[in-house]
């Protein structure tokens, strides 16, 4: 039995406009320890899929379709079932960090709360396990960088510290929603370098959401790719780069700069002063 297992999701919201059809037939499945890259344009329905998966919808959002964890259907489920599986099991990091950090409190009240919620924790063991947390995702002198509040971090340290808490309760499933599109270059390697190690200790399953097919090639066994709400393609990463069908698929492959050909190459070379 697959860990993760979406069917024919379905996802539409009610706007002043009418109704607005986001997602459409959706169907995914996600082993444990794998990782499955989501790729599409902007507005192609993959923040929504994953937010219907851990009943994050907003307000105006009905999901329908099947979306089992480890066997369980959790799609509209009530709370009692959803949240133990909810930051127990699957946990999701958002594009900004900022957006879910509370910034009056201290990284360590926030971390700490975590576990003194789901595990039960008392403070000062909660607080050690947020250190031995912090130090895995390589934040340098945590022990007393846990103290300072998350505006006292850089873009990158915080979205650290915003992994590290999703991994607080050493979920199965960690959902990456574009987790490094508000960082540079540099620095978007270091996390996705990290996201791929912290998979491996961890054994954990990652879905990754993704403008970058670069980064799917180099991190994700499976992909599918959305378009208008729908996938367009899906399968093994290499298949799909080899045999991609759909033009949107193929536009997105040919974009990806290729350092390995002459062409691309001479034409950098050229671009550069002399
Ligand atoms: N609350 C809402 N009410 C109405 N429409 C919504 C709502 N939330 C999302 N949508 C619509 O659902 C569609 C899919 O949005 P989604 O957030 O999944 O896109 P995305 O693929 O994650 O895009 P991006 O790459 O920009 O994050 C979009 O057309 C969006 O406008
Ligand atoms: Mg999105």
């Amino acid at each position: 039995m697959a860990l993760l297992d979406v069917s024919n999701l379905n996802i539409q919201f009610s706007t002043n406009s009418g109704p607005v059809f986001a997602v459409r037939g959706v169907d995914l499945s996600l082993e444990r320890g794998e990782t499955l890259a989501i790729v599409g344009e902007s507005g192609s329905g993959k923040s929504q899929t994953v937010f219907a998966m851990m009943g994050l919808l907003a307000a105006n959002g009905v999901a329908s379709g099947s979306v089992k964890f480890d066997g369980t259907e959790i799609l509209n489920a009530p709370p009692q079932v959803i949240n133990p599986i909810r930051a127990d099991r699957m946990a999701i990091i958002f594009q900004d960090p900022m957006t879910s950090l509370n910034p009056y409190m201290r990284v360590s009240e926030q971390m700490a709360e975590v576990l003194q919620l789901h595990r039960g924790l008392s403070k000062r063991s909660a607080i050690a396990e947020c250190v031995r947390m912090l130090d895995a995702v390589r934040i340098p002198d945590a022990k007393s960088r846990i103290n300072l509040y998350p505006h006292e971090f850089s873009g990158g340290m915080r979205q650290r510290v915003m992994i590290a808490m999703a991994l607080l309760c050493h979920p199965e499933v960690l959902i990456a929603d574009e987790p490094t599109t508000a960082l540079d270059v540099t620095v978007q390697a270091q996390i996705m370098q990290l996201l791929a190690d912290l998979r491996r200790d961890f054994g954990m399953a990652l879905i990754l959401i993704t403008h970058d097919l670069g980064v799917v090639a180099g991190s994700a066994e499976k992909a599918i790719v959305m378009y208008g709400g729908q996938i367009m393609e899906k399968g093994p990463v290499d298949a799909l780069f080899k045999d991609a069908t759909h033009p949107y698929t193929r536009g997105l492959i040919s974009s990806i700069p290729r350092v390995d050909r002459n062409d691309d190459l001479a034409q950098f070379h050229s671009r550069q002063p002399a």
